[in-house]
């Protein structure tokens, strides 16, 4: 991610979809004109509703103002995610999900002390569209593994490390059994190591890394991995500090950079203005280090656990009354 600032001005797109990605969005926007930074932000519809009155979950016309844009604030889509953000994802070549797994206080994080980077491959492994297929037998699906990918996303968590102090990057595989496919992926892991002498390497297989990640979370700092143990992992690792709520994400390419909470639109919930704000708010907090406002960054960060730490301005996720925008008031009053 890039450390400092970028522009004078910034082109956001901001989609805030269905259910309470409206609601969280609303919320952090107030937040984000808190913080004397010139944002232009440019509105654009997708998802269910937007699907409904347009014929289309994912109009042209979004897609150009993500594509136009610095980068891009997303909500949540309803039952079109998979037409939204997935098609979003491969449309705009963002092949890196970052997911930070940190635990806040008066959260329902297992361990007080977890704070560890998962680096995601975003566009191949098991999960290449229509690359599954029915045979007399039963099905297959293909599991791909380039150089040039892999080189790309490995590359990407030595340089997160790098530029965040992290001393040290996890490459997680199964080389044991996927010879060929994890056995290139572990042997560029540790060609590319050699450009980064100052940074500790350490590989782990996945099956023992979900172990891992229960007894001794804190040992891990950024982890590197193909696309569907990252999927997994980075569940595991929501787990382990307190759920949805707070849990927010990156996707990145060469020509943008889209930032998420990892939650959906939440229908049982949605419209009664008590979802949780803050997994959208860290997502913004993702989104102003990536353009290199990290002054703003790490004042929005502070405010963010200050009301957490006081515990008296929580939603009921998190086993408080406050409404969505009370949340946000509290954080503004404490930038
Ligand atoms: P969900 O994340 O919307 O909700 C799961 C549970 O967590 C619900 O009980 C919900 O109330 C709670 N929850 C989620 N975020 C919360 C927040 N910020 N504050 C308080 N509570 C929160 O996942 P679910 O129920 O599996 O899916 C609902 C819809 O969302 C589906 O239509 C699904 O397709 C979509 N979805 C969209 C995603 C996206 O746009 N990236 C990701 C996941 C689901
Ligand atoms: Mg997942």
């Amino acid at each position: 991610m890039s450390t400092s600032r970028t522009k004078d001005k910034y082109n956001i797109a901001v989609i805030p979809g269905d259910g309470i990605g409206k609601e969280v969005m609303q919320a952090t926007i107030s937040v984000l004109d808190e913080l004397d930074i010139d944002f232009d932000y440019v509105y654009g519809e997708a998802g269910d509703e937007c699907g409904e009155k347009t014929g289309t979950p994912l109009p042209k016309e979004t897609l150009d103002i993500i594509r136009n844009a610095d980068a891009c604030l997303f909500g949540a889509a309803g039952e079109s995610a998979a037409d939204v953000i997935v098609k979003i994802r491969q449309e705009m070549k963002m092949f890196a999900n970052l997911r930070p797994i940190k635990s806040y206080p008066n959260t329902n994080a297992l361990f007080d002390d977890v704070d560890f980077m998962i680096v995601r491959e975003n566009t191949e492994g098991l999960y290449i569209a229509n690359q599954e297929k029915l045979t007399e037998d039963g099905a297959i699906a293909k599991r791909i593994i380039t150089k040039k990918a892999e080189k790309r996303i490995i590359d990407y968590a030595f340089d997160y490390a790098r530029d965040n102090n992290k001393s040290k990057v996890t490459a997680v595989h199964k080389a044991n059994v996927l010879k060929k496919s994890d056995g290139l992926f572990k042997k560029i892991f540790y060609e590319e190591a050699e450009n980064y002498p100052e940074i500790e390497t350490e590989d782990f297989y996945v099956d023992a890394t979900a172990m891992y990640l229960i007894t001794q979370p804190q040992n891990f700092e950024v982890i590197v991995t193909t696309n569907l143990f990252g999927d997994i992992l980075s569940d595991e690792g929501a787990g382990l500090v307190g759920g949805l709520g707070l849990i927010p994400s990156a996707n990145i390419g060469k020509d943008g950079a889209l930032f998420e909470p990892v939650h959906g639109s939440a229908p049982d919930i949605a419209g009664e203005g008590k979802a949780n704000p803050i997994a959208m708010m860290l997502s913004a907090i993702m989104m102003l280090r990536y353009i290199g406002e990290n002054d703003a960054a790490d004042k929005f960060d502070a405010a963010i656990l200050k009301v957490l730490d006081e515990g008296k301005t929580l939603t009921s996720d998190l086993g408080g009354s406050a409404s969505t925008m009370e949340v946000a008031e509290a954080i503004k009053n404490n930038l």
